[in-house]
């Protein structure tokens, strides 16, 4: 019965903590808060693709704050700009900018700060990415970064051939695609080279476990085209459709713990 009933459950509570407590938004929202974003503040949202941590943001600054979402991806914001308001954000408004045009474009600021997640590690030049975002931070406002870091990971306790397999699918197709996918380790350097003082700099990662996994499967469906396009992996090889239950038999067979995900957070002052 016990059993049975834990049979039914465990997917049903990682399922929840996997939509609700996304322990990668829990380690950014620790980080914003950390860093000084409250009640009240104007901030810009660099790179905000479908508009996740602009929602984040909007319900940290409140009412009597605002969120600029800015992105060089015309489809990306009308999905945040359409997603901002079936949830009700009315303190969100987005605009099409590339990082490297945001010196010459006008937007509602000066801002009290600018915040990016998984988004400079695709910038090419991210020192002039990142003094012309200083350029529409106030002074003694704040430039907070997220960005993923592989050189550490993968690891696990035990031998996970298809976790790691899986890692490298993504990661070399992200690679391959020009990212910079040791960027974390980078920051200080990039923030020094643009004159910002660094105020601080961690590193978290999100430990996985049978009964506590990442929608991994989720993600490789939602970037297969990608992997495929990279000449990283076939749809074959991939096998989307049984990937999930395979990745779970995996850890629930070794009883491993695996760490893929490995992020890099800091943040600085415009003087
Ligand atoms: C991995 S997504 C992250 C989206 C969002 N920050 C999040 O964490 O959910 C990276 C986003 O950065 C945007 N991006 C990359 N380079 C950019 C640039 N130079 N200027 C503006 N946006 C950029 C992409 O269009 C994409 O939406």
């Amino acid at each position: 019965m016990l059993a049975t009933l834990d049979r039914q459950l465990r997917p049903l509570c990682y399922r929840y903590w996997q939509m609700v407590i996304d322990p990668r938004d829990v380690m950014l929202q620790r980080l914003l808060v950390d860093a000084g974003i409250a009640s009240g503040m104007r901030v810009l949202d660099l790179g905000c693709g479908y508009g996740k941590v602009s929602a984040m943001l909007s319900r940290i600054v409140g009412p009597s704050g605002s969120v600029t979402g800015v992105d060089r991806d015309p489809s990306a914001i009308e999905v945040a700009r359409r997603s901002a308001a079936s949830q009700g954000l009315t303190n969100t408004r987005f605009q099409v900018t590339a990082l490297e045009s945001l010196a010459e474009t006008s937007l509602e600021g000066p801002f009290d700060a600018a915040v990016a997640r998984r988004v400079f590690m695709y910038v090419p030049d991210p020192v002039a990415a990142l003094l012309a975002v200083k350029g529409q931070v106030r002074a003694g406002g704040v430039v907070v970064l997220q960005e993923q870091d592989t050189s550490m990971v993968p690891v696990a306790s035990a031998p996970l051939p298809l976790h790691r397999r899986v890692h490298e699918w993504v990661w070399t197709m992200v690679e391959r695609e020009g990212a910079n996918v040791r960027f974390g380790l980078a920051l200080p350097s990039v923030f020094a080279r643009a004159g910002l003082s660094l105020e601080e700099l961690r590193v978290e990662a999100v430990a996985q476990t049978a009964s506590r996994r990442l929608p991994t499967a989720d993600m490789v469906r939602a970037v297969m085209a990608r992997i495929v396009a990279q000449g990283v992996a076939t749809e074959a090889e991939i096998d989307v459709d049984t990937l999930d239950q395979r990745l779970e038999a995996e850890l629930t067979v070794s009883g491993a713990s695996f760490v893929g995900d490995v992020v890099f957070g800091a943040w600085g002052r415009v003087s």
